[in-house]
This record gives C-alpha cells, structure tokens and sequence, in this order.
C-alpha cells in the first residue's frame, strides 16, 4: 500500500496546495465526502457552480438562502462552493467558523466594479444617505452600507427605508434601476453591473421567440434594461427556479448564468430550458467564469488543506455585520 505523504500546511505556499496530488475522477465524490465527515465541513454551494459541486452540496440556494444557512452553520468549518463575497459574507456572520472557498481567484465583476475609496467619496456627495448594497460587494462595501440587500428581497429592504432618505445604491445599476421601476422610490445608482448579465443579445432572443412562440422568458434583475422589458418574469435565482417548477409552459428561455439550468432539469425533467443567446458567438458568456474556478479538484484540496481560508480583521467582521444583520432580520 502507498503511504500518502503528509504536508504540513505552514509549507503551503498562497496557492501551492493546488498542485498536489488528488483522486482520479472515479473516487473524488467519495473522497470529498469522506474528507468532509473527518474535518466536520459543512458545504454550501451556489446554483452556478459546476453541477457535480451542486450535487454534493449539504445546502445549495441563491445568496439569501446560503447566508441565512451560514450564519446557523454548527460545524467547525464551511467550504463555500461559490465567489468570494459569499463566503467573505459567511465569515462575517458566523465568524467563529473557519470559512473557505476552493479557488481564492474565484471573485466576481459586480463586486470588482466598486472599490471602496470611490465609493466613500461618493457616498459623501450626498445629503442625508441611506446606503443599500447589493450583497455582490466587498467585506469594505458592506461596512459603509445602512443594510444589505439580495435580488431575493431587494424590493422588502428598500421599503423598509424612510422616505425621508435619500437612497443610494451600489453596486449594480441594472437592479438599482430595475427597483426605481418597481419600487417607485428614488435611487441614487452606483455604475457598476455584471458581465454575465450584460451579455446576453436581445437580437438574438427576439429570434428564438420567433423559432419558440410559447417559450417563456425569464430574466435575473442584473440583467440589462432592455432585456427586462421583454422578459415574462423576472426574479432571483431561486424564484426563477420556483416559476419554472410551477409553470404550466414546456419551454422557457433562461437569461441568468447557465449553472441554475441543472437543478430546473432535475426538478422539472420533461421541460425544455434555452440558455439566453450572448452577443459573442465564441465566447461561454452565460457561464460566470469566476463561479466556474471552482472544481471538485480544488473542492478536495480545499478540504483536505482547510485552505485558502477567508480572513478578515475584526473591526471590518464588526462593521461589515450590522447591515448583513439588519438585512436577515428583514426577511
Ligand atoms: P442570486 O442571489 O439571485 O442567487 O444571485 C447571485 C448572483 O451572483 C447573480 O449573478
Ligand atoms: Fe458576479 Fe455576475 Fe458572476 Fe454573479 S454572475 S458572481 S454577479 S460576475
């Protein structure tokens, strides 16, 4: 029998670990499972993940659901399966929890689009503020916010606010300006959005309604304008995930990062899913290629290594927490 070598984790370099060795394909769910009996892990992984990580996850939600789980977690670890501001938000509520994410390079471009020096000066520039952020943001963002939100309950957030405030809200104008629209109240927006979202080709979605005149289409809220304008519904993950279960339609055209298309054929086996045609014909757009870091090589290593760890100070976890807080007891 070969005896597997041990590797003491101080000789880890930042991303060393991911050149060692790891089951072939045939053992690697086995062996993750093992792993995650022995280290008491507890995985949580978003709908865009890789179906096999979706598959082996112990929780798999959108971003509400999967913060909500991380702050009740009762293991001593959580393997965040998903970007990198989801498991920083998973280490900010449940700090006492070791948190780690299979690739650290897994982040994500709504988040990237605002730092946090431009976005206090911005913040400064308006009277009475009351700042929202989109979940999507920086541990940094998060701290200078009043409350946290999610596409799942954006709209509740924004109506628990006084109308005496101004609202400013970050990162992503494309949601920003879809609840200006829904809501009624006035927004102050950040200039931030999301390249999956701002790929999908509305000329090419006007042909396939023509090639699918039943077909539904279904939008996340990051998505551009002009895209929401034709969509029959429009919702997070998890809602476009419970309008494609409840429907009475067999076809439904799916404009949001291709991942959540596995649990709707498991879930609704005999219906038909179109992921939304891109404007580039090379390019795998409506994947996110940040999720997409994430692979059951680096899940195992991850787990194995209990690296790379999410680490934060302990004045961001404390400021960071509130609106995150605030935001949970809302919904
Ligand atoms: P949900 O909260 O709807 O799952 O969205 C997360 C996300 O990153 C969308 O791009
Ligand atoms: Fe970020 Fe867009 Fe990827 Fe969602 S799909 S994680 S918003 S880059």
């Amino acid at each position: 029998m070969i005896k597997e070598k041990t590797t003491s984790f101080s000789n880890l370099s930042k991303y060393g670990y991911l050149n060692l060795p790891v089951p072939n394909r045939k053992n690697i769910v086995d062996k993750i499972i093992e792993l995650k009996k022995e280290k008491n892990a507890t995985i949580l992984a978003h709908y865009y993940q890789n179906k096999e990580i979706q598959d082996l996850a112990d929780f798999l939600g959108d971003s509400l659901y999967l913060s909500q789980v991380a702050s009740k977690v009762k293991s001593k670890m959580i393997v965040f399966a998903g970007v990198h501001f989801m498991a920083e938000t998973a280490k900010i509520i449940n700090p006492i929890k070791k948190v780690v994410l299979p690739d650290l390079k897994a982040g994500c471009s709504l988040a990237d689009s605002c730092p946090p020096e431009d976005f206090k000066k911005f913040i400064s520039k308006v009277k009475n503020p009351y700042v929202v952020t989109y979940i999507n943001c920086s541990a940094e963002i998060k701290a200078l916010s009043d409350i946290v939100c999610t596409s799942s309950n954006a709209e509740k957030v924004i109506a628990s606010i006084p109308n005496n405030k101004n609202i400013i809200f970050a990162p992503d104008k494309n949601l920003g300006n879809y609840l200006i629209k829904k809501t009624g109240r006035k927004m102050i927006l950040w200039n931030g959005s999301c390249i999956v979202h701002e790929a999908f080709s509305f000329e090419k979605i006007l042909k396939l309604f023509k090639e699918y005149p039943n077909a539904k289409f279904i939008a996340h809220p990051e998505s551009e304008p002009h895209i929401l304008e034709i969509a029959n519904f429009i919702g997070s993950t998890s809602a476009l995930l419970k309008y494609v279960n409840e429907s009475n339609s067999s076809t439904f055209i799916i404009a949001t990062e291709s991942g959540i298309i596995h649990q709707m054929r498991k879930k609704s086996p005999n219906k038909n899913f179109i992921p939304a045609p891109v404007n580039d014909e090379k390019c795998l757009c409506s994947e996110c290629a940040f999720m997409k870091l994430n692979t059951l090589e680096k899940l195992y290593l991850c787990l194995k290594y209990e690296l790379p760890e999410i680490k934060l100070s302990n004045h961001l976890i404390n400021s960071a927490r509130e609106p995150i807080k605030k935001m949970l007891s809302l919904t």
